[in-house]
């Protein structure tokens, strides 16, 4: 499998480590043999090699603070959408930051490479959100695959269960902790520390959106519930269509308060129907301890499903951080290439 990558901040460093952590591995077990051939970044430059890039060395050049751009042999100053048209790739990974308002510059550079029919993976929400639909048809248009596992939940493959291991069930209702800034900050300050450290070790931990913010207003939440609502539920929803409140408005005072009454504060993004309708919400809550996800703490997120068949079906696992939103990606290289 032929790959670009297209930004190569912490996602696409925690991808890189994985291939190169798993190299071994991935072809012995799946015969899985992917080729970077391109990577390009805003900030961090381009190199591209038709026989695959050194991994490697992509990494510590980053690393090292140095641009792509300035490698010997295969550095090249192309930008996004020249380099995903031009380098003769398979796939492209979509992995520049989020802009939920719009889109940009990621639905451009989705469009582009699915045009060109080239798979698409990416963990960006703003296309997701935006133009789930109109990018869905384009893919099954080109005859190609558009992955987005790590959209919702990082590598928690809250997507691929909904999608494929619980095919056959309707279902009614989602709800839980998607974000998982928020829920490191409210699990710290519970634990006595100030609001402003705890979002500055979220930071540090690769766990908060580009845009400053973006997690603490509730918007990443609300961009993942919209992603829930048009893929699990067929809807048709931007993300301005739900009512959206972050947890800026939480005082530590109240926090101490409800951990007195035995409570805890979530960040909580729901989805449902209510008649012909599907509606999302993201909103704080205040939970009672024994509740199921008053427990889910740190960048942990949770989702229960309400399913006609099994009734509630719930999932924990990692919501943010570098290797597992990597890992997200992984997953869907590997489904896009056993398709192929
Ligand atoms: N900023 C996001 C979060 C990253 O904290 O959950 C994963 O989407």
């Amino acid at each position: 499998m032929r790959i670009v990558i297209v930004g190569f901040g912490t996602v696409g460093q925690g991808l890189a480590e994985l291939l190169i952590e798993k190299r071994d591995e991935l072809e012995e077990t799946l015969g899985f043999e992917p080729l970077v051939v391109g990577v390009c970044d805003a900030l961090k430059g381009s190199c591209e090699s038709d026989d695959g890039l050194d991994l490697e060395l992509i990494l510590e050049t980053v690393q090292r603070g140095e641009s792509l751009s300035d490698l010997p042999g295969v550095g090249c100053d192309c930008d996004a959408l020249t380099m995903i048209r031009q380098v003769d790739a398979d796939t492209l990974v979509e992995l520049t930051y989020t802009d939920i308002e719009t889109g940009e510059p990621a639905t451009s550079h989705v469009k582009a490479a699915l045009r060109r029919g080239r798979n698409v993976v990416t963990t960006n929400k703003g296309p997701l959100a935006l133009h789930y639909h109109e990018l869905e048809d384009l893919a099954r248009a080109e005859g190609v695959q558009f992955l987005f596992e790590g959209t919702v939940m990082s590598g928690t493959p809250v997507l691929n269960l909904i999608g494929e291991t619980l095919a056959g069930s309707q279902v009614l209702e989602v709800k839980g902790i998607l974000n998982g800034t928020t829920n490191y900050i409210l699990t710290r300050m519970g634990e006595g520390l100030d609001y402003e450290t705890a979002l500055k070790q979220a930071q540090e931990l690769g766990y908060a959106e580009a845009v400053p913010d973006a997690d603490v207003l509730g918007w990443d939440a609300l961009a993942k519930v919209t992603i829930l609502a048009n893929v699990v539920f067929g809807a048709d929803l931007r993300p301005a269509d739900s009512p959206c409140e972050g947890i800026t408005q939480i005082t530590p005072e109240q926090i101490t308060q409800a951990a007195a009454s035995g409570q805890t504060y979530k960040l909580i993004g729901h989805v449902w129907r209510e008649r012909d309708e599907v509606r999302a919400a993201v909103g704080p809550q205040l939970l009672e301890d024994s509740h199921p996800l008053a427990g889910v703490s740190g960048a942990t997120n949770a989702l229960t499903i309400t399913t006609d068949t099994l009734g509630d079906v719930t999932i924990i696992g990692p919501g943010a951080g570098k290797r597992e939103t990597g890992y997200s990606v992984l997953i869907d290289l590997l489904h896009a290439w056993s398709v192929q």
